[in-house]
């Protein structure tokens, strides 16, 4: 009895653990690992070492800039066709898919901006083993091993990278779906199978032979060969998960079978790998060994958890491997399912190093092998060969676009919360912005503004006069956000879906009829964005006639685009729903950025072309960065969502999106007071600032925690506007160069070892370093400030310190510690006012940070703020400015540039300065008049008082 009893016990305490854990893991058990995922669990079941895969050189092709050749899987004796083309800019492309496929495999359009221009490969030489082809950039050579299957990127003796050293390259291939009865058979498990399989084994074979391509190869194959190749096939068939799988209570109807592909990378000499995001993790991914992957998949995660490799609302399938000798990029173009693998020899793994022994000493090179895993489609990848980071950028923008260079306003402040409830509501929000004397650009509607979640409505009572509303808003040159997602509410009286029912651009499932899901509106169907037939319609609903109570201050903001079903399997669409000729599977993450291109589109085309769009999406991919801004989703008002934030908007931009900002104060939840304060100070400096709040959390307008608190938020966003000129240019150059706007400290210290982990600081541009106060109660920061030999400003205090060290910084509520980079000028308009568009002709001020050398440089854009005309039209202008040898000078940086401003410099103040006798101002003209100027020998700061020159024009002002 005893016993039983405390066995019973025993049991209890398990099973309240056993709750406890659930109670906190409920979120997480909605979604997959890799172990639930049936293409992960047997591709990471691949082992290195022995891959199958043997390349036919007899079949090699070299046409310019094409290199063509089969590679023959020895076991299945299935045919790949592999191409690799040498492409302008220190690039590869290696795509490999079926030779003969039994019906074509995806291949995902509309993320490239064009075919790469090429360049030619040459033959360097050739042998039974292999060939060695030149890559076009000096001493650049790719080295083709038969057998088995690798290619290695070598720079003059140095091995850059390899493909495929680990053997594991997998390409499942199309095969014939076997009959039902062994189907069945093939999914239980154990020895039933061995049993069975003498009955039915003679016709089952046979109808996967010719499944499997292999008749219409074009070598003929070893009679043995062959037999042990249906034995390991047969063994093959028998995974479990193959033709269908169930995950909860959904199952996965996979009428093309297995379809996934795998490809391994080494970077010999690399210890830092970054990107691949979204993830809530840190800058530098991690290794994976013994967790999950770090999967690509785009979900709405319910309250997401930190610091793990779990899919987030979007995917950039896009890795840069850095060292100090090195940055490079892999860009693995798949929208389907993907995961990938990170290990390293340093995390205590020498397994790799002994395989690449032929690198000098092995052993003692750090190296980074990744696996990337893709559900279905084909490989595709580019390899971006660097040298610098900012070849990397380049690279990768070249392919895939840069930024969209936002409206100015969009850069500004952005008040929103699920919801504001109506109009009244809204004035009141409004009026309250004025009354505290904060500055702020665009109030945002949810959900709850529209009737009832019917997109591009307005619910009548709350909203019964939109147009009311934006022209008030108007009145003080403020704009407003509306929502609009892709799911539609499934109602015979709302004109969206009838039309779109009726046009049959609706998602189908996979028997054809219209897909539907749960969503906000209850019965959704979802518009398949992946026609372009729907996307045009889709845009044309934007059109000021169409989107009733519409204006041109009103902007779009794209929820729940991943997509999101309530009631999909892991909350979204089935994979086995069609996209016309293409599965779910095959798309799933574009889903979300052709979205937010629609909407783009439509906010483009409702001006007649003429104003810039502004669409936040939640959902995004590869390229999603021309299309706008994305937001880090549904975050919670704790303090590591605030640290989060950094890494998480780093890592997005490292792969091209730049316009990355996190709900302030945090979503779920309620923030306290300090941690409010915080978050704005931190957002004041990045990309894109929104405070935003869920439904049931309570108000939290940034005056209603106490005049002093409202102080220092009001405060934060003044430096915010203060800083729009810099943020705007800084914008400017990404959308020509696609260089982050908010850079890791490595993208300018590439050397410096110290700073390849970082991420509660980092840079904006090359000039401003930034590092928020993100621990509650914090009394003192530390900050690294990097480059030996520079210097860096408090850009409060003006105090100057060295750079190279640990910075130990006291810090008080008021406290956000950033700095400025000597050598380096930023332009400021120091008069905040109540919106952005209210300071557009405000005058001034260049801050000169002199490095040891007393020297600076800096630039400033300005154009109208929310046309295309600075494109079309040469409508900017484009300001470089030097200080050298004691003279400040404003050049013209781009010659093209004919817009004019009224608006001139009211102050230059110059850091770091010794105190002048005299100082000249010298006019385009040939005037010259003397400057007024104050120096404070304590902080060595020089102010030079009203130049008064148009900041268009040219002049030079001489200190003596
Ligand atoms: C290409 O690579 C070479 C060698 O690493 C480098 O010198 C050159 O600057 C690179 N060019 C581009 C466009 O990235
Ligand atoms: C500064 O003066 C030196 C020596 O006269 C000259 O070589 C240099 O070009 C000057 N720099 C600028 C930016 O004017």
């Amino acid at each position: 009895m005893a016993a039983f009893t405390e066995r019973m016990g025993c049991l209890f305490l398990a099973w309240l653990a056993l709750c406890l854990a659930l109670a906190q893991a409920v979120d997480r058990s909605n979604f997959k690992t890799c172990d639930q995922s049936a293409f992960c669990k047997r591709q990471r079941a691949v082992q290195p070492g022995q891959s199958p895969y043997r390349a036919l050189l007899d079949t090699l092709q070299l046409t310019d800039s094409r290199l063509s050749l089969q590679l023959i899987n020895d076991i299945n004796k299935v045919h790949l066709l592999l191409e690799l083309y040498g492409l302008q800019g220190n690039m590869t492309r290696i795509k490999i898919n079926e030779l003969k496929p039994l019906k074509p495999r995806y291949e995902v359009p509309d993320v490239l901006i064009s075919d790469p221009p090429t360049r030619p490969l040459s033959m360097v030489s050739r042998d039974e083993n292999g060939a060695v082809l030149a890559l076009g950039p000096p001493g650049q050579r790719v080295i083709v091993s038969a057998r088995p299957f690798r290619l290695d990127v070598m720079e003059g003796p140095q091995l850059l990278l390899s493909v495929n050293s680990r053997g594991l390259l997998v390409f499942e291939h199309l095969r014939e779906r076997k009959d039902t009865l062994s189907h069945k058979i093939s999914s239980t498990v154990g020895s039933m199978w061995d049993k069975m399989k003498s009955i039915f084994s003679s016709d089952t074979s046979k109808d996967a032979l010719a499944g499997e391509g292999a008749e219409g190869a074009d070598v003929p194959a070893k009679e043995g060969a062959e037999k042990d190749g249906e034995q390991e096939k047969d063994k093959d068939d028998e995974q479990p998960g193959m033709w269908e799988e169930t995950f909860k209570t959904h199952t996965d109807s996979k009428p093309n079978g297995p379809t996934s592909i795998s490809l391994d990378f080494s970077f010999p000499g690399v210890e830092n790998v970054y990107g691949i995001p979204e993830h809530a993790d840190n800058l530098k991914l991690k290794t994976t060994d013994g967790g999950d992957p770090y999967r690509l998949y785009n979900l709405d995660v319910f309250q997401y958890e930190l610091y793990n490799p779990m899919a987030l609302y979007g995917a950039v399938p896009v890795m840069l491997a850095h060292s100090p000798q090195r940055t490079m990029g892999i860009f693995w173009l798949n929208a389907a399912e993907t995961w990938v693998d990170i290990s390293s020899n340093t995390a205590g793994k020498t397994v790799f190093g002994q395989m690449l022994d032929y690198v000098q000493g092995a052993s003692e090179t750090p190296q980074t092998d990744v696996r990337w895993i893709s559900e279905s489609g084909i490989i595709d990848v580019f390899l971006l060969l660097g040298p610098r980071p900012a070849d990397v950028f380049t690279q990768y923008a070249s392919l895939t676009g840069t930024q969209a260079l936002p409206p100015l306003f969009s850069l500004a402040y952005h008040q929103c919360r699920w919801n504001y409830n109506d109009q009244d509501d809204v004035r009141a929000v409004d009026a309250g912005f004025d009354e505290h004397d904060i500055p702020y650009d665009v109030i945002w509607l949810d959900i709850e503004h529209a009737d009832g979640k019917r997109y591009f409505t307005w619910d009548p009572n709350k909203f019964p006069t939109p147009r009311d509303m934006l022209q008030g808003l108007e009145d003080k040159r403020r704009k407003m956000v509306a929502i609009v997602d892709p799911h539609i509410k499934v109602d015979t009286n709302y004109k969206i879906h009838n039309e779109i029912r009726s046009k049959n651009f609706y998602v189908k499932t996979k028997d054809g009829n219209d897909y539907e899901g749960w969503c906000w509106p209850g019965s959704a169907g979802y518009p398949d964005f992946t026609k372009p037939e729907m996307r045009a319609w889709w845009a044309s609903m934007f059109s000021y006639d169409q989107y009733e109570g519409s204006m041109a201050n009103l902007y779009t903001w794209n929820d729940m685009n991943e997509p999101s079903v309530f009631n999909g399997p892991e909350v979204t669409m089935h994979k086995d729903a069609l996209h016309g000729p293409w599965e779910h599977r095959d798309l799933h993450n574009l889903y979300g950025l052709y979205v937010q291109m629609a909407t783009t589109e439509g906010l483009v085309q409702r001006s007649g072309g003429v104003e810039r769009p502004f669409v936040l999406t939640r959902a995004f991919f590869a390229g999603s960065q021309r299309f706008g801004a994305v937001w880090t989703g549904d975050n919670a008002a704790e303090w590591d969502h605030l640290k989060i934030s950094l890494p998480m908007c780093l890592s997005l931009g490292l792969v091209g999106i730049s316009f990355c900002g996190a709900d302030v104060g945090g979503f779920f939840k309620s923030p306290s007071t300090e941690l409010l304060v915080r978050w704005y100070q931190a957002g004041a400096y990045q990309p894109f600032i929104r405070a935003h709040a869920h439904l049931d959390t309570p108000r939290r307008e940034p005056w209603l925690f106490g005049s002093e608190n409202t102080a220092l938020i009001r405060e934060a966003l003044r430096q915010r506007y203060a800083l729009l000129p810099y943020w705007y240019t800084l914008f400017y150059s990404t959308h020509l160069s696609g260089h982050p706007v908010m850079r890791p400290l490595w993208v300018e210290y590439p050397d410096d070892a110290t700073t390849f982990s970082m991420d509660d600081q980092y840079l904006l541009g090359r000039d401003m370093l930034v590092h928020p106060v993100t621990e509650e109660g914090s009394r003192s920061v530390t900050a690294y400030l990097p480059g030996k030999g520079e210097v860096w400003y408090d850009v409060h205090t003006f105090q100057k310190h060295k750079g190279a060290q640990n910075l130990y910084i006291p810090v008080t509520m008021s406290s956000i510690p950033v700095f400025q980079r000597g050598g380096s000028i930023i332009p400021r308009k120091d008069r905040v006012r109540r919106s952005s568009s209210c300071m557009t002709n405000d005058p001034y001020t260049l801050y000169v940070a002199l490095s040891p050398q007393n020297t600076a440089e800096g630039e400033l854009f300005v154009d109208d703020g929310h046309t295309f005309k600075y494109q079309t039209d040469s409508q900017y202008i484009h300001r470089k400015f030097i200080f050298a040898n004691q003279s400040l000078t404003s050049q013209n940086a781009d010659p093209k540039g004919q817009f004019s401003t009224p608006a001139w410099l009211e102050r230059v103040v110059i850091l770091g300065a010794q105190k002048p006798s005299a100082v000249t101002l010298h006019a385009a003209d040939g005037s010259q008049s003397p400057l007024e100027f104050d120096f404070d020998a304590h902080t060595a700061v020089l102010t030079l008082r009203k130049p008064a020159v148009n900041v268009g024009a040219d002049w030079t002002i001489v200190l003596r």
